[in-house]
């Protein structure tokens, strides 16, 4: 419907009537208005499937929902780099919406990932914003292709679960926009998603879901948001300052307990009348958006979308480390001579609990889908531990490294149970369960080939790296996990994913450790824009893995990197084209990846950052040419001083490699930034600083004169020492101004000093 047939719905309700649909009619819908013919709509989770309720409401996985497909989590899909299937799998979210009538799936979930401890890290993409806001673009356009709406989560500042409904989170102006901004105005630039989601959450001192700054300031005059904020559920606090902030829709129903306050507000004038239609017209205009475009062909087809999430998982499945163990060749296999260990092989985790959780339609592990594949003979079993409590059970030791001595090959399918990570809590520690560790450490004692297979949301400490031949991260790879889990141990795919976040060695080598969870009500962001491997990079820290980390069973060639100008103004786009040969023996695909590093800067920034990527597939011996192209964005820091991104004049390096730590091409161009920096000298202005601006230089000439500093001649053993030189010149480059009237022998009074000061500042 548009805009103005809205607006001349919304001048036929009564106060009462328009705060009435400002919040929801129960858990799940938005209010109706029979008397004017507009219909509710029904919203559900996401993101990685759809959980409908049909009776009673909850948003932490404790009532039962239909039945659906899981499809792999957050982290698992971030892994695999790989736009178009993303947005594959959003297209069939979508559908299955369209099926199940409901209009908006409440996903996707795209926070930083700041610590490896938060609970919630499975739903998330990536520790970089750039990652992280491609990967959701691509998502939100797929849904929403098939006219279904998304709703970009937790907006913003939800980093943890502890505390997740009243922390305050202090943030920088500069971290904001670097880091935790970004991946929001991506996916609000890129993909215009049919509504928002305000978090729980406090930043700087104030709810996110009250925050004019962030709900209208940012999201809709910055970067041009249409649809409704809607908040998380239970994220409302004072109502009214909500609806000033631009919080449309309140969910769940608050019964009409706050609808009322907002009718007081507006009759007592302490609210705008104004501010309550548009925040109508923001529901409404979504509401009409679904309801125009129902589309009664759609079809929820489980088994065909079981089928799509094994081929999503196996796209997200990070090869961490293969020293020539994998792939195992089944076919060719004795009988009982692989040995899978780990009740994960026949149970896996392959989702995370909350509001996420879904009623699955079917769950199958790698080892019903090696039966699948007639590969049942070969493989000896051995449950290894329980995964509900974190218990070393002697017996199931025994029985796994009995397995593996008679094997010619183990495979241990570890990693998180649902107690270790959650929704709604943090994790305590970034280790195992102690029964796995040691489980692990046994069987290398006995079997020299071991693969770990992982299940797990977000890094864990390993231990047993180095005592294992072969580790697959499989991350919580979705309901069909199992089937590409064989895909990948037998070699029958080729594994293309990679990491979308670093793995430190220890959780103390994170940069949030001092910091996180925070105390009592506050947490400070104090690694700033530190996060990740921009943090590990900068540091020269090693990591375990680090970010785009993920190794393929071919090899592939990068050469003949170009770019089209070796100078270019900050506004004039550089286009980056390289070659990439599979040079190895098997087909398969490559995630190509861009990073940025500014040579030198009067900022502390980061070594580089990502700021392109590409997955491509080659045949064996196959070459393919790929092409980026940079915007100004890609040089720019957040520069506080003029609120705005900032290209700073100077040479940058272009690098694409293979990983953040395995850089195979680099290019280097100058960039003119176009820009100019605001300056204000006082009388603690440096004479250095002022010494490089020519005309502030003439000014202060006299100052120079008079001050005793250009005749200050300090000489090697004259009690000075070594470095005499270089001393006198610091002492005159960061000198203050104000100095001349300490040791200018009073040839500068105080007064003349300002009037040269001021007539520096005039323009
Ligand atoms: C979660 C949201 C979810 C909502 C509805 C909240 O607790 O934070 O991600 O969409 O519940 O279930």
């Amino acid at each position: 419907m548009e805009r103005e047939k809205i607006r001349e719905l919304i001048a036929k309700m009564t106060l009462e009537e328009k705060a009435n649909l400002c919040s929801g009619a129960d858990f799940w819908h938005t209010e109706s208005l029979e008397r004017l013919g507009i219909p509710a709509s029904m919203v559900s989770d996401g993101p990685h499937g759809l959980r409908k309720q049909d009776q009673e409401g909850d948003h932490l996985g404790v009532n039962d929902s239909i039945t659906a497909v899981c499809f792999p989590a957050g982290c698992a899909t971030a892994a695999s780099f790989d736009t178009a299937m993303i947005g594959k799998l959003g297209e069939t979210l979508g559908e299955c919406c369209q099926a199940e009538d409901v209009s908006v799936i409440l996903g996707p979930a795209i926070n930083i990932k700041r610590s490896p401890l938060c609970g919630r890290n499975f739903e998330y993409y990536s520790e970089d914003p750039y990652l992280a806001g491609k990967m959701a673009a691509a998502y939100i356009n797929g849904v929403q292709s098939k006219h279904i709406g998304t709703s970009v989560k937790h907006y913003m500042g939800n980093n943890q679960e502890t505390r997740r409904l009243s922390v305050d989170a202090k943030i920088d102006e500069r971290t904001l926009r670097e880091i935790y901004l970004p991946a929001f105005e991506e996916a609000v630039k890129g993909a215009k998603p049919w509504t928002v989601m305000a978090s729980y959450n406090k930043v700087n001192g104030e709810h996110v879901s009250e925050s004019k700054k962030f709900l209208t300031d940012i999201l809709r005059d910055e970067w041009g948001f249409d649809g409704y904020v809607v908040s998380d559920w239970g994220a409302v606090c004072d109502r009214v300052q909500g609806i000033r902030g631009g919080m449309d829709l309140e969910m769940p129903a608050s019964h009409g307990l706050r609808d009322e306050l907002i009718v007081r507000a507006v009759k007592d004038g302490s609210l705008d009348e104004a501010l309550v239609d548009k925040a109508v017209e923001n529901i409404l205009n979504i509401v009409y958006r679904y309801q125009e475009h129902r589309d009664p062909s759609a079809v929820f087809d489980r088994e065909k979308d079981h089928q799509l999430s094994g081929r999503i998982a196996r796209e997200c499945i990070v090869l961490l480390k293969n020293e020539g163990v994998l792939p195992i060749d089944f076919k060719r296999a004795e009988k009982e001579s692989v040995a899978f260990i780990g009740k994960f092989s026949k149970d896996p985790r392959f989702q995370g609990g909350g509001s996420s959780h879904i009623t699955c339609y079917q769950k199958t592990g790698a080892f019903a889908a090696a039966k699948a594949l007639g590969f049942e003979d070969k493989i000896i079993y051995a449950k290894g531990y329980e995964d509900d409590r974190d218990v070393i059970d002697e017996t199931l030791m025994q029985e796994a490294v009995e397995a593996a001595k008679k094997a010619k090959v183990a495979v241990i399918f570890a990693g998180l149970p649902d107690a270790f990570e959650s929704e709604g809590f943090d994790r305590k520690h970034m280790r195992m369960p102690d029964c796995q560790n040691r489980l692990i450490e046994e069987v290398a004692k006995v079997q020299p080939n071991v693969i770990v297979v992982l299940h797990n949301g977000s890094p864990v400490e390993m231990p047993w790296v180095g005592k294992v031949k072969g580790i697959v991260e499989s991350y919580l790879g979705g309901e069909n996990v199992g089937t590409a889990q064989m895909e990948i141990l037998s070699g029958m795919f080729n594994p293309c994913a990679k990491l979308p976040e670093t793995f430190p060695k220890k959780l103390s080598d994170n940069p949030s450790y001092l910091n996180f969870p925070g105390v009592g009500n506050e947490v400070e962001y104090k690694e700033g824009i530190f996060v990740g491997y921009r943090y590990y990079e900068k540091k020269e820290m090693d990591v375990l893995f680090p970010f785009g980390h993920g190794l393929s069973y071919t090899q592939f060639t990068y050469s003949d990197l170009k770019i089209d100008k070796d100078r270019i103004r900050e506004d004039e786009p550089l286009t980056v084209t390289l070659k990439v040969t599979n040079s190895g023996s098997m087909a398969g695909s490559e995630v190509v990846q861009l990073y940025v590093s500014d040579k030198e800067s009067r900022v502390v920034r980061p070594v580089k950052e990502l700021k392109g990527f590409a997955k491509i597939f080659l045949d064996q011996g196959e070459s393919k040419e790929v092409s980026f192209t940079l915007d100004q964005r890609a040089f720019s820091y957040y520069e506080t001083a003029i609120s705005d991104w900032f290209v700073e004049s100077g040479e940058f390096e272009i690098l694409v490699g293979a990983s953040s730590s395995d850089i195979r091409l680099q290019k280097t161009v100058y960039v003119e930034g176009t820009k100019k920096l605001p300056v204000v000298y006082d009388l603690d202005s440096t004479m250095g600083d002022v010494l490089k601006d020519p005309r502030a230089a003439k000014l202060v000439e006299p100052i120079r004169k008079a001050s005793t500093m250009e005749e200050l001649t300090i000489t090697e053993g004259e009690g000075m020492g070594a470095g005499a030189d270089e001393m006198a010149t610091a002492m005159e480059e960061f000198a203050p101004l104000r100095n001349v009237l300490s040791f200018g022998n009073g040839t500068m009074t105080p007064d003349r000093l300002q009037e040269i000061v001021d007539e520096m500042n005039r323009p």
